[in-house]
């Protein structure tokens, strides 16, 4: 060690001793009130008390580790100095996983940003929780400072299968093609409406929403059937595409803009006959002059400034729904600005799918608008599971590492059963609520995905890693609209990895404990 280095170390300890005190006398953060259950622990939330944690900008010099264990810990923060890079070629002195190398100045893809559904079924288990302090608690946790900084909101156009009925708007009279009969329902204003306008209240920047249709109403439909085969009436596609039109009209008038529609949810669903969900199935020479012909120009020559996400889909099913809509009807990439991409089967498929489309037409962009875990389990809400949450996070960092820009989960809450769903369809959430005990609980799914989506913000940019010499950590960095560096990383041995993140001369020593998600944020100097 160089008189230089040592002289730097010593103030450095002096340092840490000073902000170590100064980080006593204020608290800053409230800790998960832990509870074990199954593989790890859930976070238990009350009408007064809810973990919270503060993302705090780090200064030159410095760098923040937040980190989650499998074994209890929740965002556990921790103030580090960076220190000196030293090419004495011992690789022992970075630790057995050495040095991962961030690069700035290779940029990727810009984010967009992380959320999660409102669907009636969410909107109900909020309003389940009678003290208001607890549905604040709730809505702070995903949206607020303190939560994990959800920017997007993904909202169903009418019914899905997380409701407790199947319906669509202006079901009567039938075959109203001017849709003269259309208004929300009862779910908008009782239940999705306000969870929106209090998410909007919160959220520290605009949320982008993004309304998908699962079923017209049935006279739209050949055959008039809510789900199995099925596809649009030929002299309905201006009505369906005004259907839209309608739906983003009558949020305005809420003040609830929309973002963004996508052109049906898994319309695979309606060509296969799969499951008993609400669906319109469609071929791809349908959907292409659909989007031709009546929606794009719909939106486009509308007031609003509304993108359109083809897809709504498994990521199998990108090149169909995006390259060979595009074969049949090339007019229609006018009007198409992304692929929306469901996470389902995404283990068996390969994430190389994901930049098809983007190689033939690089001004468009991929982003992820569903995502669950129990599906079609016993149990589907496994409370604590720490499996469910590695999951989530090992799709998205390689669905970011694949150009993604952003990453929307499927519901908010849901009760302990998994539901309401009016089909059964139950499936798991990051919160769970119980009314009945006056508290939600925040499972493991909600910290993986809070590790990226609270430090991801609208605008970072992907920026590349030197990976050549770091062993097995899965691993994702942006450098924020902040101008600082952001690396998320996750241990999936049961032993320590220290790793040495490196940008330009300057190391930050991290330690990953067994089974971990640590997120590391340092000033970008370089
Ligand atoms: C976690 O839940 C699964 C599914 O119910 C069960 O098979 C497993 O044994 C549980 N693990 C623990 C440690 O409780
Ligand atoms: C218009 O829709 C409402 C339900 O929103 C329904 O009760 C009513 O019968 C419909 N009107 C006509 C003329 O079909």
């Amino acid at each position: 060690m160089s008189n230089a280095v040592a002289a730097m170390r010593q103030n450095y300890l002096f340092l840490l001793f000073f902000v170590t005190f100064l980080r006593k006398i204020y608290a800053w953060d409230k800790p998960c009130l832990t509870r074990q259950a199954n593989t790890s622990y859930v976070c238990v939330c009350s009408a007064t008390y809810c973990d919270e944690v503060t993302r705090e900008k780090p200064k030159l010099g410095t760098f923040y580790t937040y980190t989650t264990t499998q074994d209890g810990l929740r965002f556990e923060k921790s103030f580090n100095l960076l220190t000196q890079y030293v090419d004495d070629s011992s690789e022992a002195a970075y630790g057995d996983c050495n040095i991962l190398e961030v690069d700035p100045y290779t940029r990727y893809q810009t984010i967009e940003g992380f959320g999660g559904a409102v669907t009636d079924s969410a909107g109900i288990n909020w309003k389940s929780l009678k003290d208001l302090r607890l549905r604040k608690n709730l809505v702070e946790s995903y949206f607020g400072r303190s939560g994990i900084g959800y920017n997007m909101i993904r909202v169903p156009v009418g019914g899905c299968d997380f409701s407790t009925r199947p319906y669509a708007y202006n079901e009567l009279p039938v075959n109203d093609a001017k849709l003269g009969n259309f208004s929300l329902a009862f779910e908008d204003y009782e239940f999705k409406i306000p969870l929106i306008q209090e998410a909007m209240k919160t959220s520290l920047e605009p949320i982008h929403l993004v309304a998908s249709t699962w079923s017209p109403p049935l006279w739209m439909k050949d055959p008039s059937e809510i789900s199995g085969l099925n596809r649009l009436r030929e002299q309905f596609y201006q009505t369906y595409a005004d259907y839209h039109l309608k739906f983003i009209q009558k949020y305005a008038e809420k003040d609830i803009p929309i973002w963004a529609v996508t052109t049906t949810n898994e319309p695979l669903s309606g060509i296969m006959s799969l499951g008993h969900n609400n669906g319109l199935g469609w071929t791809t020479k349908g959907m292409g002059k659909w989007i031709a012909n009546n929606l794009g120009p719909t939106l486009r020559k509308s007031p609003f400034n509304v993108k359109i996400l083809v897809g709504d889909d498994m990521r199998f099913t990108v090149p169909l729904w995006f390259n060979t809509v595009l074969d049949d009807t090339p007019e229609a990439l006018d009007f198409i600005d992304g692929i929306a991409v469901h996470f389902y089967y995404d283990d068996t498929n390969p994430p190389s799918l994901l930049n098809e489309p983007l190689q033939k037409y690089p001004g468009k962009f991929v982003i992820y608008t569903e995502a669950c875990n129990g599906i079609q389990t016993t149990p589907p809400v496994l409370l604590g599971s720490w499996e469910r949450a590695i999951k989530y996070l090992k799709n998205i960092i390689e669905d970011l590492n694949y150009n993604v820009v952003g990453w929307i989960d499927w519901n908010m809450c849901l009760n302990s059963e998994g539901g309401p769903n009016y089909i059964s369809n139950f499936v798991d959430s990051p919160i769970i609520v119980f009314p009945e005990r006056g508290e939600f609980i925040k499972q493991p799914m909600f910290y993986a995905l809070g590790h990226i989506s609270k430090f991801f913000t609208r605008g970072s940019q992907r920026i590349e890693i030197n990976r050549q010499k770091c062993c097995n950590v899965d691993n994702v960095a942006v450098v924020t609209p902040d101008d600082t560096i952001v690396v998320v990383l996750y241990n999936g041995d049961n032993k320590h990895i220290e790793i040495s993140i490196k940008l330009g001369d300057g190391i930050a020593a991290v330690v990953l404990p067994p089974n971990s998600i640590v997120t590391v944020e340092l000033p970008n100097f370089v």
